[in-house]
């Protein structure tokens, strides 16, 4: 018997780090996971090493070890209408209902406010920021038709709480999930829809 027995759960960012133990702890209180990972460079200004193709393939592993059932696929979390069939796909697959979502795709870079490009900015707020928004549309909708409440976590971070030096970009971003978390929270408390 596990917390979350019979219950779904769809996750950003799962090929590796935080994702991926989100994954496999699901996986072991009985969830059903439905993930999405880039497995690529996410952007030109992210200088440390990527996710592979290889990482997403060993969560999938670790998952259905812990006896889960996953349906992860490569995608990219600023790409709306395939965060919307995925997760279409995975409600369906899994009897119909989504309980938990966690936004926790996110990249981190550095720079002074005025030596960063206008690219690292960009992609930055389009991933960290724009991409939960994302995600929060891709499933908002299965949680209320499914109607039996549950959790969103926005992954933020303390650069979302403290301005950090040289990570102007990834506090800015931080700073605005929690924002959209707030807001979430206070729309969707009335469904018992955690945020
Ligand atoms: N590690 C820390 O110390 C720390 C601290 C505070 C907050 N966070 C936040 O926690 C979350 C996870 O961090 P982590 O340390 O596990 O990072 P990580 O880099 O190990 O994992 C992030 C995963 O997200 C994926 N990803 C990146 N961009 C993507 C995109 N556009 N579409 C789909 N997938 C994408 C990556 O491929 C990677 O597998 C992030 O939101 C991060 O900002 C991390």
């Amino acid at each position: 018997m596990g917390d979350f027995d019979g219950k779904v759960v769809y996750i950003t960012g799962i090929a590796r780090g935080q994702g991926r133990k989100h994954a496999i702890r699901f996986a072991r209180e009985g969830a059903s996971v439905i993930g999405l990972d880039l497995c690529a460079s996410p952007s030109e200004h992210v200088g440390y090493k990527s996710a592979t193709e290889d990482d997403l393939a060993q969560t999938v592993e670790k998952v259905r070890a812990e006896g889960g059932e996953i349906l992860a696929e490569i995608g990219d979390v600023r790409d709306l209408a395939f965060q919307q069939d995925l997760v279409a796909r995975g409600v369906e697959q899994f009897g119909g209902r989504l309980d938990v979502v966690i936004a926790n795709a996110g990249i981190c870079n550095w720079g002074k406010v005025w030596e960063i490009d206008e690219q690292q900015w960009q992609d930055t707020i389009d991933i960290n920021l724009t991409g939960y928004w994302k995600t929060l549309k891709a499933t908002i909708p299965h949680m209320l038709a499914a109607d039996n409440g549950g959790s969103i976590v926005l992954v933020s971070s303390v650069a979302g709480l403290k301005a950090m030096p040289v990570q102007s970009p990834y506090s800015a971003s931080k700073y605005g999930v929690v924002g959209l978390a707030q807001t979430a929270a206070k729309e969707l408390g009335e469904h018992r829809i955690r945020v």
